[in-house]
């Protein structure tokens, strides 16, 4: 087994990636290095700010009640509500001395396996820019308010904290054996979408729901959704919806579950037991799942996204 230091020096840099390893050919804008690290944060005009104190309030209205107490105790131990986009260095001052984490700046979506290596540091990379106004209910591409305000409160719970880095070192090894459709679904179904069953109820934890007004009620209330408790190897195995509502939710029941069942799984043998695409579609229920909820499904087999139905 490994030393600490041992494995703390394999995420020093970034890794050199083999020709058999598939990636996607993302452009790299020229004034930004290999770490696609922007040299320093955007100055946000009144407007954005404006946009961030606006979204910010919307949440607010919703959240209380509805998402992680972990999640709502991150907002205030970071004071996201202070006013206006918030100061990367302040925040990962801040961070830093809670979890050891930091944010950092980047243009775009960046590569995974350079994604991966700033988890394994833990480093956050935050989208840079902000929405306008017109975009302000729904953009496809993560920006600041879902990065920041979506995922950086979880970061300050020590456990989830641990699961990011330990996320960031699976990774790499993912990437070896082309399985990062398999790993992106855990991300997808935990950091993005993830609910958490507390003692008075079910909460969203995940930056996907909680950083937009629309799939809070949807994913901790509705009657369409399944919602199933989590199971790493299952959650691997499962497609996902990017641009609409999930049809299926995963539930923990602790952070500490969550990181044991990741950090525990031997990666190796499942990545060489899959198959490339996934076993089974966002609506399925299986026989080996603990089902809390068996959704109706009313608001995909109406359609969906675009066709009017409500989100019941
Ligand atoms: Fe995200």
């Amino acid at each position: 087994m490994a030393t600490v230091m041992e494995r703390i020096g394999e995420f020093e840099r970034l890794p050199d990636l083999a020709e058999t390893v598939y990636t996607a050919p993302l452009q790299k804008p020229a004034h930004v290095g290999d770490d696609w690290l922007e040299p320093r944060q955007t100055d946000y005009s009144a407007e954005d700010d404006r946009v961030w104190d606006d979204l910010f309030s919307r949440q607010m209205e919703i959240l209380p009640g509805r998402a992680a107490t972990a999640f709502m105790q991150g907002l205030e131990k970071l004071d996201l509500g202070r006013g206006g986009v918030p100061d990367f260095e302040v925040l990962s001052e801040e961070l830093g001395r809670l979890t050891g984490w930091s944010v950092v700046p980047v243009p775009m979506l960046i590569p995974d396996h350079v994604f991966f290596w700033h988890l394994a540091n833990r480093r956050f990379p935050a989208g840079n820019f902000i929405r306008t106004r017109e975009t302000f209910d729904y953009i496809q591409e993560p920006d600041v308010f879902h990065d920041v305000f979506g995922h950086v409160p979880m970061l300050t719970d020590p456990t989830f904290a641990d699961y990011m880095q330990e996320y960031g070192r699976a990774g790499w090894k993912a990437m070896r054996f082309n399985r990062l459709k398999a790993l992106g679904a855990l991300y997808w179904y935990t950091v993005e979408f993830g609910l958490i069953q507390e003692g008075d109820g079910i909460k969203a934890y995940g930056a996907g729901i909680l950083s937009g007004p629309a799939e809070v009620v949807f994913a901790t209330q509705a009657q369409s959704p399944n919602r199933i408790m989590l199971n790493v190897d299952r959650v691997m195995r499962t497609d996902y919806v990017i641009s609409d509502l999930q049809p299926t939710y995963f539930v923990v029941e602790s952070f500490e579950d969550l990181y044991h069942q990741t950090v525990e799984r031997d990666f190796d043998r499942l990545y060489r037991s899959l198959s490339p695409g996934f076993t089974y579609a966002n609506t399925a229920v299986i026989d080996l799942d603990d089902v809390l909820h068996r959704g109706t499904q009313e608001y995909h087999l109406r359609g969906g996204r675009g066709s009017g139905a409500q989100p019941v």
